[in-house]
């Protein structure tokens, strides 16, 4: 009897055994979207074809060659499909075709087979959070309370009352209620009015989307971005929240209850049978709630993007300290599990270099490739944004006039009805606003940059005849070079992509300094992001070691303590270990 227990316990360990390796994949198991590195374009300021002023989808296809000479593996574009673009394409009227703006679904066909025939995949952006109020189910669902559509959205029947305050990111009054005449109800918008929330209670919405994403998958597209999803799920019931909710609304809005049902739904439905690759925008509130996210045993997602890194830059600066301990943490959170994206610029943010490095003339190059070696060399999917790679920086207008973001004018309107301090707004707009990051290309010096030959919808950086992609590709040491080298780099070492992270001389205010080891080897990652020398104390002598690539041509000397290495103003390198 003893004995059977014993060879029933064996057999129970040897299964569970068996299952958890059949079950368990670990962040160290090879994934294409792992290993991959993606650049993401803004396609209204990438190339406009034919002179309206408007980047599109033809202006994709005609620098397919330049994408591909950056190395990259993926492209993730912005929304693309019809809209009337109260927020630029993040309110779709139409998920089965394209913006005219930006072309015909014909140009999209030939750009997805341009990118496949050059060996890069095609990420789409997937805005189902919310749709445009111009979307025919919106059309259908206001039209009374009988339609069909009715639940398509959330609306609140307003003999009920005013329903309890819900605060919207983008409305002029932040009033995420909209009152609707027409049926005597409020419907829900957590973005601009225009951008009434979908209601993911309803399986025929789920189902609608899920058919969408198929439409788009069986076209052979890679994968899916989806934008703000964490806010899909709600407590229909809009209870109250504590007052003062709004300061901190993510606690409030993310991870709704259903959330992960929809999610393992989606996989099922779409995911699990396509080899596309997912990708959340925001990854919650916690690392519990990322990792309920993109654990693979769960069947949800394959990453998403956290904000903790990119929030820390104000217009005053930044800690390094606080950037390495954040950067640290989110790391180890994920050091078995789960995967995470690397980025520090997308559409919504300002310019990378303006943000994180010194965008002055005697910095900007040095400092925007100190920045790109950072982002290639940590653990996780890099994503890189377009103009990045040229150092692009701020445009910094001075004038309200010169923004096109929806969401800056009406906050300025908001400010100005409000009596606010348009000054202290202005100056936090020219800083912080995400048209910094939405300038036109700036492909060469001739007229608009070589971007449109018409008026480009937005004001083309200043600077584009001296910071151009014409101008770099001559030159073997610009920063566009760099990052083709750097972007080598990454590929031909794995160890960047899964092996082990680790933090060294942790309190140095100035320099981030970094191990990344596995079975294959060891690299030691040394990054100034000061505009001084600084000493990296890094506990080994590295002067006979292989350096692997640097923005500086000479090698470091070492300090005068032993183990220790000068580093230039925004020097990076990397050096080989083992
Ligand atoms: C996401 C997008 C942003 C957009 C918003 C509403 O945050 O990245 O650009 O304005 O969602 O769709
Ligand atoms: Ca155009």
């Amino acid at each position: 009897m003893k004995q059977f227990t014993h060879v029933a316990l064996l057999v129970c360990i040897l299964m569970s055994g068996i299952a958890s390796a059949q079950t368990s994949e670990k962040n160290n198991d090879r994934k294409w979207w792992k290993e991959a590195v993606v650049y993401q374009i803004y396609p209204r300021s990438f190339k406009d074809s034919n002179g309206d002023g408007i980047g599109d989808l033809r202006g994709i296809i005609s620098k397919l060659d330049y994408i591909k000479s950056l190395g990259v593996d993926v492209v993730w574009l912005n929304p693309i499909y019809s809209s009337p673009n109260d927020d630029n394409g993040y309110d779709v009227s139409d998920y089965r075709n394209i913006m005219s703006d930006f072309g015909t679904m014909a140009d999209f066909d030939a750009l997805l087979k341009g990118m496949h025939e050059r060996g890069i995949k095609l990420v789409m952006d997937l805005v189902v959070n919310h749709s445009s109020d111009e979307h025919e189910w919106f059309v259908q669902s206001r039209s009374s309370r009988t339609s069909p559509y009715r639940n398509y959205y959330h609306w609140w029947d307003a003999e009920k009352g005013k329903p309890a305050p819900r605060y919207s990111l983008f409305d002029i009054n932040h009033d995420a209620w909209k009152y609707d005449s027409l049926t005597n109800a409020y419907y829900l918008h957590y973005f601009s009015r225009k951008q009434p929330d979908l209601n993911w209670e309803n399986p025929k919405l789920r189902q609608e989307i899920y058919d969408i994403m198929k439409f788009w998958a069986e076209k052979g597209i890679d994968g899916f971005r989806l934008d703000a999803f964490q806010f899909a799920a709600k407590d229909t019931n809009f209870p109250v929240f504590p007052a003062g909710y709004e300061k901190n609304f993510i606690q409030y809005y993310a991870m709704g209850e259903h959330l992960h049902d929809y999610l393992r739904e989606m996989n099922a439905e779409v995911f699990s049978k396509y080899d596309v690759m997912s990708v959340a925008e925001g990854a919650g509130k916690s690392f519990q709630d990322a990792h309920d996210l993109v654990d693979a045993d769960r069947k949800e997602l394959n990453m998403a993007y956290a904000f903790d890194a990119v929030d820390i830059a104000k217009p005053e600066g930044y800690s390094l300290l606080h950037f390495k301990e954040v950067f640290s943490r989110w790391d180890s959170a994920f050091a078995q599990n789960g995967w995470l994206s690397i980025f520090l610029a997308n559409h919504d943010q300002a310019r990378m270099v303006s943000r994180f490095g010194n965008d002055t003339p005697a910095f900007r190059d040095l400092s925007s490739k100190m920045l790109a070696t950072f982002i290639m060399t940590m653990r996780g999917t890099p994503y890189f944004y377009y103009g990045d790679e040229l150092a692009m920086t701020n445009a910094g207008f001075e004038r309200i006039e010169d923004y096109k973001d929806m969401p800056t004018l009406n906050e300025y309107q908001y400010q100005k009805n409000t009596g606010g301090d348009l000054k202290k707004f202005m100056e936090q707009v020219k800083f912080g606003c995400r048209d910094n990051g939405r300038t036109p290309f700036q492909w060469d010096a001739t007229h608009n940059a070589g971007f449109s030959s018409g008026t480009p919808w937005i004001k083309i950086n200043t600077n584009y005849k001296i910071i151009n992609a014409q101008a770099q590709e001559k030159n073997p040491a610009s920063t566009l070079n760099y990052f083709r080298s750097l972007v080598n780099v990454r590929k031909k070492n794995l160890t960047l992509v899964y092996g082990k992270y680790e933090l060294l001389d942790k309190n140095n205010p100035s320099v981030y300094a970094y191990t990344r080891e596995d079975e294959s080897g060891k690299l030691l990652i040394l990054l100034n992001f000061s505009k001084e020398n600084a000493l990296a104390d890094i506990g080994m002598d590295v002067s006979k070691k292989t350096v692997l690539l640097s923005n500086y041509k000479e090698r470091s000397r070492p300090g005068k303590r032993k183990n220790t290495v000068v580093l230039k103003p925004y020097e990076a390198k990397i050096y080989v270990l083992k």
